[in-house]
């Protein structure tokens, strides 16, 4: 690949012997009987330069096809790699006249390129987002490895809502014959297959919570389904989120420092590592709201109540589109003032009202009427983490649930802490507004391969 070949050049001198690359022409210059092509191959974010003669080029060559060229690379006087092609082929031509919709020479903003999703990796700057996304994922499970945590995989098909908040995807065989061999009488077609309904998870956090309670520290990384009504610039059907739950974890300030290492060190990591590419990233998108990650990889992270962040919010209600409302929490305007007025630093926000959250969330000691959450605010994204302590008290645990109709279908949600039990926290990260915040990307859907929302499913 040209990422090998540039780490072999540049630690040993240039050889002549031979080397092959393979890869998509991004600029085609003629000169003097010689063809100077920009050639990549998604290794990285460098072209490799490849010089030939005009003889050698085949007439089919252009801008975006694939060719595969051979011959020695050097280091050319301008101090850049060369590979002076003695052979060159095209693998695929790329007809420009029509409908290729990336012409040479030529940027285009991120929702014109967002019509063409297969062949939006061909451009620079989606093709960077992928390698740095790459690279994020993988830091952050690194840094779990090696910080003791291990990597469990929660189902995708579930019967529970974790989040109560009635976004699920619900999930039915789609073929005839399966239902119809498989029902038996006065059984709800939409529960036979599974004996119960079943839909795509909105959080593996109830699963991780069983196996906190054998393994200790634990995290999921993957696909979560939510059938939100929202087109915004922050909300996907599908995305990655990265969840930790930890055992023998009873306090609050535990879990904010949790969250912080990690969000600092991942951070620091993929910034220390791949600052070229992000470079290379950040000087072809264009995001107003792109942060100083220095800021957040150095500064405290701000903990405010609730209650606090409402009366920051109240004292400065005159410079809000939308009126205030005591009864609900922050919309995203709020969310990204309070981080604002904090210098772009993420703040905490704990100690919710117990309405406004899920039925797992540990009830405070203090205030009986607030739960032990927590939301972590940040730049560009608003919230960028929802966690909390969980309820580990059994019989106020038994009367929530027995509200929301839920002690049948999660007994097992009760049973595991009827044996061994031990506290527990944890929390869920959005990785695409992570991805969003630390590189600038404005909208969601430019931070995910294939993107999913309403009324948008292709592929
Ligand atoms: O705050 P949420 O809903 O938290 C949970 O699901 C907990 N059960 C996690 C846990 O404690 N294990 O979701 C976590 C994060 C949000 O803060 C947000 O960043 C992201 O997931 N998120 C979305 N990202 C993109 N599109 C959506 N529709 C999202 N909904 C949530
Ligand atoms: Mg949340």
């Amino acid at each position: 690949s040209i990422h090998s070949k540039i780490s072999e050049i540049f630690s040993a001198p240039p050889s002549n012997t031979p080397a092959v690359i393979k890869g998509w022409v991004k600029s085609v210059r003629k000169m003097k009987g010689m063809i100077f092509l920009d050639v990549n191959d998604g290794s990285t974010c460098h072209k490799l330069q490849i010089v030939a003669s005009k003889t050698t080029v085949p007439k089919n060559l252009s801008y975006g096809c694939s060719i595969v060229a051979s011959g020695p690379v050097i280091l050319n006087p301008q101090n850049q790699l060369e590979l002076r092609a003695e052979e060159l082929s095209v693998v695929g031509s790329c007809d420009l006249t029509n409908g290729y919709p990336f012409l040479p020479r030529k940027s285009y903003d991120a929702e014109y390129v967002r019509q063409y999703l297969h062949l939006r990796p061909r451009t620079n700057s989606f093709s960077s987002l992928l390698r740095l996304r790459h690279h994020a994922s993988w830091t952050l499970r690194q840094y779990l490895n090696m910080n003791g945590y291990i990597e469990v995989h929660t189902p995708v098909l579930t019967s529970n809502d974790c989040e109560g908040a009635g976004e699920t995807f619900f999930v039915k065989p789609n073929c005839k014959a399966t239902l119809e061999a498989m029902a038996s009488p006065g059984q709800s077609e939409d529960e036979v297959f599974f004996k119960r309904k079943a839909y795509l998870s909105v959080s593996g956090q109830l699963q991780l919570e069983i196996m906190a309670r054998s393994l200790s520290n634990v995290y999921s990384f993957g696909p979560i389904f939510r059938a939100e009504n929202s087109k915004s610039r922050l909300h996907l059907s599908e995305f990655y989120m990265l969840e930790v739950e930890k055992a023998f974890l009873d306090s609050m300030n535990e879990l904010l420092e949790i969250m912080e290492k990690l969000l600092k060190s991942v951070l620091s990591t993929v910034f220390e590592n791949h600052r070229e590419e992000i470079e290379h990233y950040r000087k072809m998108v264009n995001c107003a709201d792109y942060t100083d990650v220095e800021n957040i990889i150095s500064k405290p992270f701000q903990v405010l109540t609730f209650d606090e962040a409402k009366q920051i919010l109240r004292d400065h209600s005159g410079q809000f589109q939308e009126p205030l409302l005591e009864k609900e929490g922050f919309t995203k305007e709020h969310e990204l003032f309070l981080v604002k007025l904090n210098n772009n630093v993420p703040v905490f926000i704990v100690e919710w009202p117990a309405h406004m959250k899920p039925f797992y969330m540990k009830a405070s000691t203090h205030s009986p009427e607030k739960v032990l959450a927590v939301d972590l605010l940040c730049p560009v994204v608003g919230e960028l983490c929802g966690g909390s302590l969980r309820e580990d008290d059994c019989s106020i645990l038994e009367e929530r649930m027995q509200k929301l109709n839920l002690t049948e279908s999660l007994d097992w949600y009760l049973d595991i802490r009827k044996y061994g039990n031990v506290p527990s926290g944890g929390f869920g990260l959005g990785f695409e507004r992570f991805l969003q915040m630390a590189l600038g990307v404005s909208n969601i859907k430019d931070a995910i391969p294939f993107p999913r929302w309403p009324k948008n499913c292709k592929f």
